[in-house]
């Protein structure tokens, strides 16, 4: 490791840090981290922190995750790069292929299309959508729908799918013919509706209005996060996304699931469409495919989208799409390991169990602080948002959050500050101890205000 003095006078330097302001990187430097293990990070001033961000909802099986490390390091020796574009494939991606749709058989996905991340998969699978519809001769069916909370990466296509303003508007104007119906967040909504049940109705209402005035026929897909990750960590009503899927069907648009966040038992269950009992069109997944140790993701498809495209005979069928890295052998030997330890642990489980304890400690910190407004999650995905009052629901000021943010790092647990949210996705091998640590600092945080 380079000289402490070193890292300390060129932190945030060189670099412009991704959702933040550079300028604010240069005023207040992030902290740096040089270590990690099991499930803490280790940052330069020597602090072991609980890492409850879990990397980025991504290292899902922590970071000593022996089998990975060794599948990577193997691979590296073996062949470290070969592509897959036409007449050329390998091993590793052959292999994860066929395990990966044995993982998602349950969920109707087919087929997967190789990518680097979650931005790609989102906009591999736009993609995708209109070929598919190019494909079937409705070459009207161009447009999308998103929820307005939701998250989808920064590439233009999915940027321009993100629900917050915050990730289009410096960069608009975005991909055309993307409209958005409100999110079935509890908490804050346009209709002012607090029952989850009528939310649903009326944001459902929202969709089909939307889909009378711009008519079914020019829209390709909905695509939504099944659990909002980003966004503020949004549990829909458990009849929600059965009821998209219906709306759906009856209008012949198609479902993207976004399962970046969501798939590999972060909600408890294997997937988050799982979770809600719906087959989605096509999911997208990232993240925690391989355990954070390799950036890879995937977009799945039904057999009904691969089998239309595949049947086709003309130019309209080939995939004038790919990156260098899709099917990368050594990301693909990282997640064929991830998928092994994550089956041998049984994640979702843990994941349940454990996120049962960390929903009834958040919701005991809320009847004892004021500034906590909300508490809300599913499986190790949780947020708390924070107000200045309960009455009013003002959103915290950055000072409050920032301060009590500190507090929480000094008492060892890193959560994740997100506007007046704290968004808190650990590591799914965590134990009723660890829950019990980042209950525990969080509530020493709060208690500063
Ligand atoms: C639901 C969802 N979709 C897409 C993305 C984009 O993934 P990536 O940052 O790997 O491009 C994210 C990232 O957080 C996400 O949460």
């Amino acid at each position: 490791m380079q000289h402490e003095n070193f890292l300390r006078e060129n932190n945030a330097r060189h670099f412009w840090h991704p959702m933040a302001h550079p300028a604010e990187m240069l005023e207040t430097p992030p902290m740096i981290i040089s270590k990690a293990e099991n499930v803490e990070v280790h940052n330069i001033d020597g602090q072991v922190m609980l890492d409850a961000v879990g990397g980025l909802w991504n290292v899902n099986l922590g970071y000593s995750c022996e089998p990975i490390k060794k599948a990577i390091h193997d691979q590296l020796h073996q062949m470290p790069y070969c592509n897959t574009f036409r007449g050329i494939t390998n091993d590793k991606a052959i292999e994860l292929s066929y395990k990966l749709k044995e993982w998602f058989h349950a969920d109707g996905m087919e087929k997967v299309f190789f990518t680097q991340g979650g931005s790609d998969s989102i906009d591999t699978a736009m993609r995708l959508v209109r070929q598919y519809w190019k494909v079937k001769g409705k070459i009207d069916k161009i447009k999308f729908i998103s929820l307005s909370k939701g998250y989808h990466g920064t590439h233009y296509g999915g940027a321009s799918l993100c629900g917050d303003p915050r990730f289009r508007r410096n960069y608009e104007p975005g991909v055309p013919g993307i409209f958005h119906i409100p999110a079935p967040y509890t908490y804050r909504n346009p209709f002012d509706e607090s029952n989850p049940e009528e939310l649903t109705k009326k944001c459902i209402q929202s969709l089909e209005a939307l889909i009378s005035s711009q008519g079914a026929d020019t829209i390709a897909a909905f695509v939504m996060e099944p659990i909002i990750g980003s966004g503020g960590v949004i549990v829909p009503h458990e009849s929600f996304m059965q009821k998209v899927r219906k709306i759906c069907d009856d209008n012949e648009i198609l479902l993207i699931a976004d399962e970046v966040i969501c798939a590999f038992g972060r909600t408890g269950e294997w997937t988050g469409s799982r979770l809600w009992g719906v087959k989605p069109d096509i999911m997208t997944i990232a993240k925690a495919l391989t355990g954070g140790y390799f950036p890879m993701g995937a977009t799945l498809m039904s057999e009904e989208i691969s089998e239309t495209i595949e049947k086709n005979n003309n130019a309209l069928g080939m995939l004038g799409h790919g990156y260098t890295n899709s099917g990368n052998p050594v990301g693909a030997a990282a997640a064929i390991a991830a998928l092994d330890e994550t089956n041998k642990l049984n994640l979702a489980s843990n994941a349940k169990t454990r996120g049962s304890e960390l929903l009834m400690g958040f919701n005991q910190l809320k009847n004892k602080h004021r500034t906590i407004g909300d508490v809300r999650g599913k499986g190790l995905m949780a947020a708390i948002e924070l107000v200045e009052d309960p009455e009013t629901k003002k959103p915290a000021s950055k000072d409050v959050v920032a301060k009590i943010y500190k507090t929480i790092c000094d008492e060892g647990v890193l959560v994740r500050a997100s506007g007046n949210n704290f968004i808190i996705s650990p590591s799914l091998i965590i134990t009723k101890d660890h829950v019990q640590k980042i209950v525990s600092a969080i509530d020493k945080g709060f208690s500063i205000i």
